[in-house]
């Protein structure tokens, strides 16, 4: 660590985090102790789920717009909140990608001109990185950890080595798994967002009705395949129509309950591959983040897996599993402790791997 590292860690540092890469627009105020504890001192998230919802699914142009007509409020109302001025902040951080372009650019001018006006520094935050390292937040847990990160555009199996070092063991080769959730959703007529409403549904489903595949299941790369599954539940919906409510919330239970066993699998097997990684002695940590991460029956799958492993899983609160700028904050007040900064020329990047280094998976699609 060079010294003016080691000076930015050896002090309390003040982040206002934004966060607008989809569909969530959302500002905090994060307190980091030198001894790398951190405080939420505020954590606004307003949704644009409303906005949506006569289209099934986040339209990019009517997010963008969304995002401009309140980051302003919402920034003020973090500030108010937090009992803090912009003079206070140690620095500025916004969400740099992967995303939404207009979106991006939305939260990372906001971010840039205030850090600017004020003389703070910036940091151009990566989207995943905040939902890896939550747990640093919320439980003070630090690296090495394997972390399975789960939401609307990505699913991958990480090894968290430290900030800014990634090392992607599995990925998607199609669809995500809140995008599977979403399109199982809307094909069983549920609403939006789909995966709250799946596992609603689910709740009053029998999962033993329909028989779905377990697409992936056993093979040695933890990689994840979630498109045939989004078929055969077309195919059962297709077989029982219409649908009754309570074939909706058999079929949405069944495919809960694929998904599990699927999630269960890989997870198992990339455990295997950390042991290799990091050594028998390491400590076991599995950390589950990112907005699928709120599923209950997920939640409690990855317990026992754990459980059975060895391992400690830790989840962050329901609260901020989902979009929010707490781990923006965060993330941004965890690499300005590392003496890291961003220029005010940094640039949106819809797409930026977490690992630069992993190859695409074998029949890889672009989300790979
Ligand atoms: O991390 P996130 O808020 O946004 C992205 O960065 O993508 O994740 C959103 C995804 C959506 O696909 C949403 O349907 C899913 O997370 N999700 C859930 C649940 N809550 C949100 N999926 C399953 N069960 C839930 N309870
Ligand atoms: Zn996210």
């Amino acid at each position: 660590m060079t010294n003016a590292a080691q000076a930015s860690s050896d002090l309390d540092s003040l982040v206002l985090g934004l966060e607008a890469s989809c569909d969530e627009t959302a500002t905090a105020v994060v307190l980091r102790s030198a001894d790398g504890r951190g405080r939420i001192l505020s954590n606004i998230v307003r949704t644009q789920w409303e906005q949506h919802r006569p289209f099934g699914g986040v339209v990019p142009e009517i997010a963008a717009r969304a995002h401009v007509e309140c980051l302003d409020t919402l920034t003020r109302e973090a500030m108010r909140e937090a009992g803090v001025g912009f003079g206070d902040l140690s620095a500025v951080a916004a969400t740099a990608g992967p995303g939404l372009i207009g979106g991006l650019i939305v939260g990372l001018v906001t971010g840039k001109a205030i850090a600017l006006a004020h003389a703070k520094p910036f940091l151009a935050v990566h989207h995943l990185e905040a939902h890896a390292l939550t747990v640093g937040l919320t439980e003070g847990l630090a690296p090495p950890y394997l972390l399975l990160l789960v939401s609307g555009g990505h699913t991958q199996l990480l090894i968290v080595h430290g900030v800014g070092s990634y090392e992607r063991l599995g990925t998607t080769i199609d669809d995500a798994l809140g995008e599977a959730f979403d399109k199982t959703a809307k094909l069983l007529g549920l609403g939006f967002p789909g995966g709250p409403a799946v596992e609603r549904a689910a709740r009053s489903g029998n999962a033993a009705r329909f028989e779905l595949p377990r697409p992936m299941l056993g093979r040695r790369e933890p990689h994840f395949s979630f498109a045939g599954l989004k078929t055969a539940v077309r195919r059962a919906a297709e077989h029982v129509a219409p649908l009754t409510d309570q074939d909706a919330c058999d079929i949405a239970a069944a495919f809960q309950r694929a998904v599990n066993d699927c999630v269960r699998d890989r997870c198992a097997r990339a455990m295997e591959i950390a042991s290799e990684r990091l050594g028998a002695s390491a400590p076991r940590h599995l950390v589950v983040a990112g907005g699928v991460a709120a599923n209950e029956q997920l939640r409690t799958t990855l317990h026992e897996l754990a459980a059975e492993r060895g391992y400690e899983l830790h989840a962050p609160p329901i609260a901020l599993c989902g979009d929010n700028a707490a781990m923006i904050a965060w993330a941004g007040a965890e690499r300005l402790a590392l003496g890291l900064r961003d220029p005010l020329d940094a640039s949106a990047r819809p797409r930026w791997p977490l690992d630069l280094a992993a190859a695409p998976a074998i029949g890889a699609g672009v989300k790979a």
